[in-house]
């Protein structure tokens, strides 16, 4: 009976609020007078926002519990900004929304969040441009770290780099929830319990640093959400399979030194280099004659290995699953405090397109598709060889459409006979316009023209393929 006290008591004092003053905001705030440092506990209620939208340092010193809104944005165009939670006894809560996005910056920001703990069953944007080096986001609590909402990591622009943690180095996290890694790099390094998702978007690289020390928990699903998503497996193999969704179209996975062999038993794909055997467990309906070990292409701050991929060139042959939450873009940050807190971002995902086209004579493909807010739309052209053995892979164009006005952005690309190219369009949704991005490539011998049009705000946007080939000569 003493000891049952005893505990209860204990875990009072476990619970208890740090002793300094607290900053409770109980009505829409938005606070522009620069930088600023919260030694109070910051308590945001239910119901409204705390906007704080100008200065490049913002500090939080005791404990963050959002229960609405906090957003950290910059109206001003400046260098990268520092958001960092810094107290040692800093207790972090969220049950709404916590939004860090500096992509007005200049260069990449840095946001920091250390303290004693972090629990989220809410949501969760860190956001910056990836174009200058990448930025530095890490949530990395000296205790306890528990996701069950969801985490975005989220680059505008391309990535040149990035470093994203969740958790210490080699400490233990729960992820329940979803984290999704947009534009970004993931270096998983934490041992990581629970039944989560992990989902690699966009041009984005998840490094398992060390799936033997480091492992994660066969509830831990790691989603591969589009052909330009790779994962990269660290040494040495785990006593447990490691379950990734979303595997097709080209997109990696693979080591960190070269592939010897591998096998696909109908349910687990097994991964051998040296004597070491990888155990990936990625479902039925894969074709093992469309399978093949080649360049391991993680991109910018990850590097290019060879032979240390395997790839698998038709379709995925499952949708998104389940278990993994949508990844809305950040939010925008409410500019009035008359306005209705913001809702969220509507979230749907494209469709894919796949053309097989023929290699005789010249013949003009028009595909239109029209696409919904938000997400990216494929685009597969299937490129023919002029033998049957013949093939090389192609390019991977992403174009992002701007959502204002009417704006039209032709891409054209050149191929090589053989293999596919992949077309990736970025659909804007409310939160990401003006980002206009347009690759040019020079064309040789097949001319894909990929064609968006936007038409305002509230229409979707409407993207039309044409694809053109003359037979080579
Ligand atoms: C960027 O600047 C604009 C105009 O000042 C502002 O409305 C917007 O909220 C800013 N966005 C971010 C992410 O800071």
């Amino acid at each position: 009976m003493k000891v049952a006290f005893k505990s209860v008591v204990v875990s009072l004092i476990l619970v208890s609020w740090s002793q300094a003053a607290d900053l409770v905001i109980s009505k829409n705030t938005i606070l522009s007078t620069g930088d600023t440092l919260i030694k109070e506990n910051l308590i945001v209620n239910e119901d409204v926002f705390f906007s704080i939208d100008k200065g490049m340092t913002h500090n939080f010193y005791q404990d963050v519990r959002i229960n609405g809104k906090l957003f950290v944005t910059n109206k001003e165009v400046r260098t990268g900004m520092t958001i960092d939670v810094l107290g040692a006894n800093s207790a972090v809560v969220n049950t709404g929304w916590i939004v860090l996005d500096d992509g007005n910056a200049t260069s990449a920001p840095t946001f920091a969040w250390y303290g004693a703990s972090f629990e989220n069953s809410g949501e969760v944007w860190f956001a910056g441009i990836g174009n200058t080096g990448g930025s530095t986001f890490a949530i990395q609590p000296k205790g306890t770290f528990i996701n069950t909402g969801t985490i975005s990591l989220y680059q505008y622009n391309s990535r040149k780099g990035g470093t994203s943690h969740l958790g210490l180095d080699d400490r233990t996290i729960t992820n329940d929830g979803t984290v999704c890694i947009y534009q970004n790099i993931f270096f998983q390094a934490s041992i990581v319990k629970g039944s989560g998702c992990w989902d690699v978007g966009l041009d984005s690289n998840f490094w398992a640093t060390n799936v033997k020390t480091r492992y994660m928990s066969e509830g831990q699903l790691i989603y591969l959400s589009t052909t330009a998503s790779s994962i990269r497996i660290d040494t040495y193999p785990p006593n447990l399979p490691i379950h990734i969704a979303g595997w097709g179209n080209n997109n990696v996975i693979g080591l960190s030194t070269s592939i010897k062999s591998f096998r696909y038993d109908g349910t687990n794909l097994f991964i051998t280099h040296g004597s070491y055997t990888y155990q990936i467990v990625i479902g039925p309906g894969y074709d093992p004659a469309l399978m093949r070990i080649g360049q391991a292409t993680y991109g910018s701050g990850v590097g290019t290995i060879s032979n240390a991929g395997i790839l698998y060139s038709g379709p995925v042959p499952h949708g998104r699953p389940s278990q993994c939450n949508e990844c809305p873009p950040p939010p925008r940050a409410p500019t009035d405090t008359l306005e209705p807190t913001p809702t969220p971002t509507p979230t749907t995902s494209n469709s894919q397109t796949t053309i097989t086209s023929t290699w005789t004579g010249t013949t003009t493909t028009t595909v239109t598709d029209t696409d919904t807010a938000g997400g990216t739309d494929t685009v597969i052209v299937v490129v023919p060889s002029s033998t049957e053995t013949e093939s090389k892979s192609n390019p991977q164009t992403t174009i992002i459409s701007t959502w204002t006005g009417t704006v039209t952005e032709t891409v054209t690309v050149t191929e090589t006979v053989g293999g596919t190219e992949t077309v990736i369009i970025v659909v804007p949704s409310e939160t990401t316009r003006d980002r206009p991005t347009a690759t040019q490539y020079i064309t040789t011998a097949i001319t894909l023209t990929v064609t968006t049009t936007t038409t305002g705000t509230t229409t979707l946007p409407t993207t039309i393929v044409t694809l053109t080939k003359t037979k080579g000569t």
